[in-house]
C-alpha cells in the first residue's frame, strides 16, 4: 500500500477508537470538583457515539440522578456510512427488540434517550434508556442531529479525529458548552487557535494521565491492524483490545480548577543560575528570535516570572495555562504572517544546511528561528505569550 493510503487508513481507523470509562470519569470529575452542579438540569448530547459500546453513554446514564440531568441523548453513526467498516453484526440487544429492522440496522443511525425512571425501581439509569432508529445515518452535520444539538446544553464526545475542526465549528456555531477529545496538534489549526487565544476554548485536565497519551478500546476486527497494547476481558467475558494514542487532549469551555492555578516560576536571573535545563543554566541570557521580537523559552518550567516582553514557549503551555497569569499573543506557525514574523532569508537557509540539518526549509519561510553563536535553530511549534500584569 502506498504511504499515503497507509496514512489515510490509519487516520480513518483512529476514527473508530472508543474512549475508556476511566478517562471520561477523570475528566468529568475535574468539572464536577470545580462546580458540583455543572450538569444539573442540563440536557447532554453525546453525538458520534455508539451507545451500545459507548462508555460516555454508560457514564452519564449511571450518574443521571447524581448529576441531576434533565435529559441524556446519544446518537450513533450508521455502519454503512463509516469510512472504516468492520464486520458488523447487530447486537442481541437490538436483534431481540421488536423494532429491529434488517435494513435500518446498517443504513440508519440510532438515538438513545434517557429522561425518567421507566422500570419503576425509583432510579434513572442504563435500564431506562429508550432507543429508536434515526431517520438519517446519524451524521453530526445532518439536520436531524443538528436539531438535537440545538436543544441540548452540553455536547460531550470523542468525535472522529479526522473531522475535529469541522466538529468544533459545528459546536461553536450553536454556542454550546462542550468537552470533546482531539489531537494536541489541533491547537495551532487556524480554525482552532483563535478560539484558544480568545479564551473561548481551553484544554481539559487530563495531561498528567499517561503523559498526555490516551488508551482506547478498539473493535476486535480492526484490532489486528493496530498495535494492540493489551487485551482485557470485560464483565461479560468479551475480549477488549486496547491501543494507545499519543498527544490526545480534552478541548472544552467547561471551567475546572487547574485553569485557576498559577504556574510557579523563577525569575530570569534564577533560571539562568539554577535551571535544571542545560540549555538555560549558566547562560548570560535567553536566546532571542532572529525574525521576531521575542525570547525563546524551550521549556514551560523555564518561563521567567519577571520578563515583560513576548516569549515563545512549547505548545504544552496550554496544559498549564492560566488565563489570569498569561495572555496569548499568537503562535509561530499558523499566525506567522499575521504577526509579521519575517522570512528566514537565504543566509539562514545556507547556514542551516551547512550545519548538517536535513528538514525542508526555504528562504521565504517565516517560522520562528534563532541563532546561538553561529549555530542556527528552528524550534518546534511555539506559542507566543506575555505575562498579564
Ligand atoms: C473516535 S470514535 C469515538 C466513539 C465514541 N464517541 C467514544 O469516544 O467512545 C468516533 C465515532 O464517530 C463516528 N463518525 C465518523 N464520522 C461521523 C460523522 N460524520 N457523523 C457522526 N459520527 C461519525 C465513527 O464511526 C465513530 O463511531
Amino acid at each position: 500500500m502506498p504511504n499515503e493510503n497507509l496514512a489515510q487508513a490509519k487516520k480513518v481507523k483512529n476514527d473508530e477508537f472508543y474512549t475508556q470509562y476511566s478517562d471520561i470519569e477523570k475528566e468529568m470529575s475535574a468539572y464536577l470538583d470545580f462546580n458540583p452542579n455543572v450538569f444539573r438540569g442540563k440536557t447532554i448530547l453525546l453525538p458520534c457515539d455508539d451507545p451500545e459500546w459507548s462508555n460516555f453513554t454508560k457514564y452519564f446514564a449511571q450518574n443521571f440522578d447524581r448529576f441531576g440531568l434533565k435529559e441524556l441523548i446519544s446518537t450513533s453513526y450508521a455502519m454503512e456510512s463509516k469510512t472504516y467498516k468492520s464486520n458488523y453484526q447487530p447486537t442481541l440487544f437490538e436483534k431481540s427488540n421488536p423494532q429491529f429492522d434488517e435494513i435500518k440496522t446498517s443504513l440508519n443511525g440510532k438515538i438513545f434517550t434517557l429522561t425518567s425512571d421507566r422500570t419503576g425501581d425509583q432510579r434513572v439509569n442504563v435500564d431506562d434508556l429508550e432507543w429508536h432508529y434515526l431517520q438519517c445515518d446519524g451524521d453530526f452535520r445532518s439536520e436531524e442531529v443538528k436539531k438535537l444539538r440545538n436543544k441540548s446544553d452540553i455536547i460531550i464526545t470523542n468525535p472522529p479525529f479526522s473531522m475535529f475542526r469541522e466538529f468544533l465549528a459545528w459546536i461553536m456555531e450553536a454556542d454550546k458548552q462542550f468537552s470533546i477529545i482531539g489531537n494536541m496538534n489541533a491547537i495551532t489549526y487556524k480554525e482552532v487557535f483563535p478560539l484558544i487565544k480568545a479564551n473561548k476554548v481551553w484544554l481539559g485536565n487530563n495531561y498528567k494521565v499517561n503523559g498526555g497519551a490516551m488508551f482506547y478500546e478498539i473493535p476486535e476486527d480492526i484490532a489486528n491492524l493496530d498495535q494492540v497494547r493489551e487485551i482485557r476481558t470485560n464483565e461479560i467475558g468479551k475480549k477488549i483490545y486496547i491501543t494507545r494514542v499519543q498527544g490526545v487532549r480534552w478541548f472544552t469551555n467547561l471551567d475546572h480548577g487547574r485553569l485557576h492555578q498559577p504556574l510557579p516560576l523563577m525569575t530570569m536571573a534564577d533560571n539562568l543560575k539554577f535551571s535544571k535545563h542545560k540549555q538555560i543554566k549558566g547562560k548570560q541570557y535567553y536566546d532571542q528570535y532572529d525574525n521576531y521580537d521575542a525570547i525563546e523559552v524551550p521549556y514551560v518550567d523555564a518561563i521567567p516570572s519577571d520578563y515583560d516582553g513576548v516569549m515563545g514557549v512549547p505548545i504544552s503551555i496550554l496544559d498549564k495555562y492560566n488565563p489570569d497569569q498569561f495572555e496569548i499573543v499568537g503562535n509561530g506557525q499558523t499566525m506567522a504572517d499575521e504577526l509579521g514574523i519575517k522570512p528566514v532569508g537565504q543566509k539562514f537557509v545556507d547556514d542551516y544546511y551547512e550545519q548538517g540539518n536535513k528538514g525542508q526549509i526555504h528562504a521565504k519561510w517565516n517560522n520562528l528561528v534563532y541563532h546561538v553563536g553561529e549555530k542556527v535553530f528552528v524550534p518546534y511549534q511555539r506559542i507566543l505569550i506575555k505575562h498579564r500584569r
